[in-house]
């Protein structure tokens, strides 16, 4: 039988969902893929953590189970996200999610240290109500886990016998979800998990490998990143487990949601615009100048960077370029927390340059489009990249991003070159090594650029005309979901 997008039953788990909670480009991704397969006509649920501070809010929440996993008491409360009607079943359990914060990190920054517990619980209920076990009367085909926090779950049911219909997606690999051997002894897991097949890892256990190695089916958001991902550059130690199971790994691409993101449609604008009036984009940025007592130019250039703020961002080259990027006619702003040292760093040069540098130092979702909107150039170095959204936000925004060249960000982003077919074609700029040099040498070469209208007129034109919608992608989801029941 040839199974499309009607039926499938899909459980969809994930550790964060816009806007119930957001910490990174994961929550959009959550959002949006299972709202075009719910349009396609598939069944999908998603599930996730009942956390503290969950921005749920819902008038629609009802209670729908009640059971005990290990003595604890676990409530599923189904809600809906308001904008898509699509399904999301909460999973209430107070002594591991109740608390305020940060999903991950205490208030230090620091991983919680209970994180080994909170997710092997949270990956218990998945497998329970996956297995129809928890008194929903639904059972779902396609199990869809993401990332470390919901990689145990996967490993459970391969456990419990299926075989079909597992899927995982990794959007970033840097974080495995490693945790001693302790923890796995306090979780009264099975013990013939504890083996270099399942859950073992250097003599730890990773709840990454073990969603690697029990799924049918592997993806990553991005073709390129699925092939960096084997080698030991780009690896973080997996390259030769995901090397010795690229028989079942891809790479999808994310799509935008583009209900959110759009230029045109986007409610948190003050002027929206669209390639037709594209001069209006203008406004947007005279609209923060003056919010942020920047300069009040049009015509200054003004750089955006919306990050978490660490390493794999490549942050630590933005501040090695600072000074020599201040001195010239332009302006900055920055939007994203992280590290304290980062952000330390960042409020003493806003303190110093205050007419050029601004620096927002929290996440706003508010704030992310407008300064999307606003800017003329976006900035990501990243180390590495799975996949990346903002990157594809600029350029449907008219805001030209300069890239490293690597994973999603080079599949996503034209790089200009000089001549007419690379005029025609480019979206942005790209620089090869992880070096401060060349990124500032690429910079340079894009205020060039941007002295000259037309041809900055044409890079931007070229960018708010690329195909970024789900499209594509979530046909790519529907044929690995295929792959995984045959
Ligand atoms: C992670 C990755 C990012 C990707 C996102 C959604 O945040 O670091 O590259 O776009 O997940 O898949």
């Amino acid at each position: 039988m040839a199974i499309g997008a009607d039926n499938l039953k899909i459980l969809y788990a994930s550790s964060e969902v816009y806007p119930l909670m957001k910490t990174g480009g994961l929550a959009d991704v959550a959002q949006s893929l299972p709202a075009t397969l719910h349009a396609m006509g598939s069944d999908i649920r998603i599930i996730m953590p009942n956390y503290g501070s969950i921005n749920s809010a819902s008038s629609d929440e009802k209670t729908i189970a009640q059971f005990e996993v290990g003595g604890e008491k676990i409530t599923l409360i189904e809600t809906h996200i308001s904008k898509t009607r699509v399904p999301v079943i909460l999973v209430d359990c107070p002594t591991w999610f109740g608390r305020e914060g940060n999903p991950y990190l205490d208030s230090k920054g620091i991983a919680w240290t209970d994180n080994a517990q909170r997710f092997a619980m949270f990956s218990k209920v998945v497998s329970l109500v996956a297995q129809n076990k928890t008194g929903l009367a639904w059972k779902p085909n396609i199990v869809h886990c993401n990332d470390w926090q919901t990689g145990l779950t996967l490993t459970l049911l391969k456990h419990a016998g299926i075989d079909k219909g597992l899927v995982f997606t990794i959007h970033n690999i840097a974080y495995q979800g490693v945790f001693p051997r302790s923890d796995f002894v306090s979780l009264q897991l099975p013990e013939e998990l504890w083996s270099i097949e399942t859950l073992e890892y250097y003599g730890q256990m990773s709840f990454l490998k073990g969603g690697i190695v029990s799924c049918n089916q592997l993806n990553t958001v991005s073709p390129k990143f699925a092939e960096e991902i084997q080698t030991s550059e780009y690896g973080f130690g997996m390259d030769g487990l995901l090397k010795s199971n690229s028989d079942k790994l891809r790479g999808i691409i994310n799509g935008v949601d583009l209900k959110e993101w759009s230029p045109k449609e986007d409610s948190f604008l003050s002027y929206r615009y669209g390639i037709q009036d594209l001069q209006i984009k203008s406004k947007n940025k005279l609209e923060l100048q003056e919010r942020f007592g920047l300069t009040v130019d049009v015509k200054i250039p003004l750089f955006a960077s919306i990050t978490r703020l660490v390493e794999q961002k490549g942050v630590d080259l933005i501040i090695d370029i600072l000074d020599k990027l201040l001195a010239l006619d332009v302006q900055f702003i920055i939007l994203g927390s992280g590290e304290e040292k980062i952000e330390k760093k960042l409020r003493n040069f806003a303190q110093r340059n205050k007419k050029k540098l601004h620096a927002e130092i929290r996440y706003d979702e508010s704030l992310a489009h407008k300064l999307t909107a606003a800017a003329d150039i976006y900035l990501m170095p990243s180390r590495f990249e799975p996949c990346g959204l903002n990157q594809m936000y600029s350029q449907l925004y008219g805001t030209v991003p300069i890239v490293r060249n690597s994973g999603g960000l080079a599949d996503t982003v034209i790089n200009y070159t000089k001549g007419q077919q690379g005029i025609n074609a480019a979206t942005g700029f790209m620089f090869e090594k992880c070096e401060s040099n060349e990124f500032f040498k690429v910079i340079n070469q894009a205020l060039d650029c941007y002295k000259n209208v037309s041809l900055w007129k044409q890079l931007q034109i070229n960018g708010m005309q690329q195909d970024f919608s789900w499209q594509t992608s979530s046909k790519n989801y529907i044929s690995m979901y295929e792959e995984a029941l045959r």
